[in-house]
């Protein structure tokens, strides 16, 4: 492998999980940018193969005796397009990807649905440029070692909950391994600071979730014309195909898209992530909708004909009372509310319900955001509360989508930014969204600066703030990505930087005005640990190719769980000016 890794995760060349699994066969040094401390496996075994197994052998009553694996490769060993294996999982890349290798090889084939510990038979399906190779599981030989049955039947088709047959212990323990390894290998963090037993260690425990099912507000389901029933992958078969769709024909379908298909969806009737008065609300539209007398249709994403686009159920909290306030909100490919009257009349049965609006969307693309917006039944928004400020939310603006453990995540951002409370500091709050975050820290500040790309987003978190009479907020729309040297002189110098940039992570102007700036604080909130661990080494080790020096100190990082059985991983970091 030629490229710096560092380069692949700025151009997005490779995606973070593929980055993650090359680190263990990269070079131990970058010429580029010179890594101070050696290389370590980037996948933490948890699991040696040569240890005794404590479960049942697997059974499998509807397939035939899996035939014999092939014997295993030796080292130094490169896997051939469509060869079968027995492999080996190790440990989780970043977008839930099983990390696995063949007996005695280094190679690592990335492997969806393959967890911790498992032992599984895989077909070869795409190397990638020499360096690894994706791999399709065909069955379990041996299951992972913290194996629980899968409380919801669809979890292995459905692709939104890849890893809850895996124990939530299990979970975390390898959320938290996935930070500590990008720290080190990207961020280039010593790793006996990161994990040392003194209190100052830099990298504290994951903060778990108290509830790990019904924990999202927001689902959007899809109408779809292709009923996907299940997938089975194909062991024989000496053609190119290794996977084979069972679909149901063309049968209507509401549900989730399958894994990887934008025109097929699984059918689902209840979800187990979001609220039980969601559930009801889906279950109505169930067993309505394919009524043939109320002439209802999915869109046709081939075809571009059809009404019924998607189903997004949000489910808010009444600020008086605390009782749930449920939205229901119909996409549809044109404005035609008489279609929806049967649904709507008996939706408005389910007493949570308070809001039915309908998106219109013309459009051919996939997207929810209607050029039109209707209210069919109630208030055209529901109110949630968070670090006890009330928000109001519609159909489609932006809000943190678990919001007991957004509480969770902002009560420690709050700590983490260590106001002093006499309300003489200036905050600035980059990628503010909708507010949050700047609003739930601003009555102890002196001032909080928002800064966002979306226009709806800014124009929400300054209602936000009129709505909690809070006057100290300004909120700028503005892309951070594009600044040029006038940016900061509309505010003051921040005494504390908020920066919670999406997936990609910060740009490098930003990055070279945050070291120009040199703010005494600075709060990295991501969602991405990858791009997360390589902002962290420009602010504080410098970027040697453009001539910046770094000159901000890791104090601590904080894994946060914010959505179980799924592979994101939220976390909090502080840095000091040196
Ligand atoms: C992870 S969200 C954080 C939102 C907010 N801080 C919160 O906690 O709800 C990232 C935000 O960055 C915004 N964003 C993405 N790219 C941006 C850019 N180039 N400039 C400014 N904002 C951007 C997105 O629209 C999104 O609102």
């Amino acid at each position: 492998m030629n490229a710096c890794l560092r380069d692949l995760a700025t151009t997005g060349d490779y995606d973070q999980t593929e980055q993650w699994a090359l680190l263990d066969r990269a070079p131990t040094t970058c010429h580029q940018h010179h890594r101070r401390f050696s290389l370590t496996p980037a996948i933490s075994t948890v699991h040696s193969p040569s240890k005794p197994r404590h479960h049942p052998p697997p059974s499998w009553p509807l397939l035939p005796p899996p035939p014999p694996p092939p014997p295993p490769p030796r080292k130094g060993y490169f896997p051939k397009r469509n060869e079968v294996l027995e492999l080996t999982c190790e440990g989780l890349a970043f977008k839930g990807k099983g990390v696995c290798k063949v007996d005695g090889s280094t190679f690592v084939l990335l492997c969806d649905g393959a967890l911790p510990g498992e032992r599984l038979l895989a077909r070869v399906r795409r190397i990638r440029r020499g360096a690894f190779a994706e791999a399709a599981k065909l069955r379990t030989l041996e299951p992972h070692l913290d194996a629980v049955d899968a409380p919801c039947p669809l979890a292995a088709d459905c692709g939104g909950c890849k890893t809850q047959s895996l124990a939530y212990d299990a979970q975390i323990r390898h959320k938290y391994l996935q930070v500590r390894e990008l720290l080190v290998n990207f961020g280039k963090f010593d790793p006996r600071k990161l994990e040392s037993s003194e209190p100052d260690a830099i990298l504290k425990p994951i903060v778990p979730c108290d509830e790990i099912f019904r924990y999202r507000n927001k689902m959007e389901f899809s109408f779809g014309t292709k009923r996907w029933m299940q997938r089975e992958w194909k062991e024989e078969k000496d053609d190119e195909v290794v996977k084979e769709e069972k679909t149901g024909g063309d049968v209507y379908s509401l549900g989730l898209h399958a894994p990887g298909f934008f025109d097929k969806v699984l059918h689902v009737e209840k979800c187990l992530l979001q609220s039980e008065p969601a559930d009801k609300v889906l279950a109505i539209v169930q067993e309505t909708w394919l009524d043939p007398a109320l002439g209802l249709t999915p869109y046709d994403v081939h075809k571009h004909v059809g009404f019924l686009k998607h189903l997004m159920i949000r489910t808010g909290r009444n600020v008086n009372t605390g009782t749930p306030e449920v939205m229901v909100n119909f996409v549809t490919s044109c404005y035609k509310p008489e279609l929806l009257e049967p649904l709507v009349n008996k939706i408005t049965k389910i007493p949570e319900v308070v809001s039915i609006m309908n998106n219109v969307n013309t459009s051919v693309g996939n997207t929810s955001v209607g050029e039109e917006e209707y209210t069919l039944y109630g208030k055209p928004t529901i109110t949630e509360m968070l670090r006890g400020l009330t928000f109001q939310i519609s159909a489609n603006s932006f809000f943190q989508t678990n919001t007991k453990q957004a509480d969770v995540l902002y009560k420690l951002i709050g700590e983490s930014a260590g106001l002093k409370g006499d309300g003489s500091e200036t905050i600035l709050d980059l990628f503010c969204g909708t507010g949050t975050i700047g609003l739930t820290l601003a009555r102890r500040a002196k001032h909080v600066y928002g800064y966002e790309v979306v226009p709806e987003a800014i124009a929400d978190a300054k209602k936000n703030a009129k709505l909690n009479s809070i006057n100290n907020a300004t909120f700028v729309q503005g892309d951070l990505n594009k600044i040029n040297e006038t940016f900061g002189k509309e505010f003051p110098k921040p005494d504390i930087i908020i920066s919670d940039p999406n997936r990609p992570g910060m740009h490098m102007k930003l990055i070279k005005w945050l070291l120009e700036v040199k703010a005494p604080r600075i709060v990295y909130v991501s969602c991405n640990p990858a791009t997360c661990a390589r902002d962290l080494d420009y602010l504080c080790h410098g970027v040697e190719d453009k001539d910046l020096k770094g000159c901000y100190e890791l104090k601590t990082v904080i894994p946060v769980d914010m959505f179980p059985h799924t592979p994101h991983i939220e976390c909090i970091c502080v840095l000091e000016l040196c």
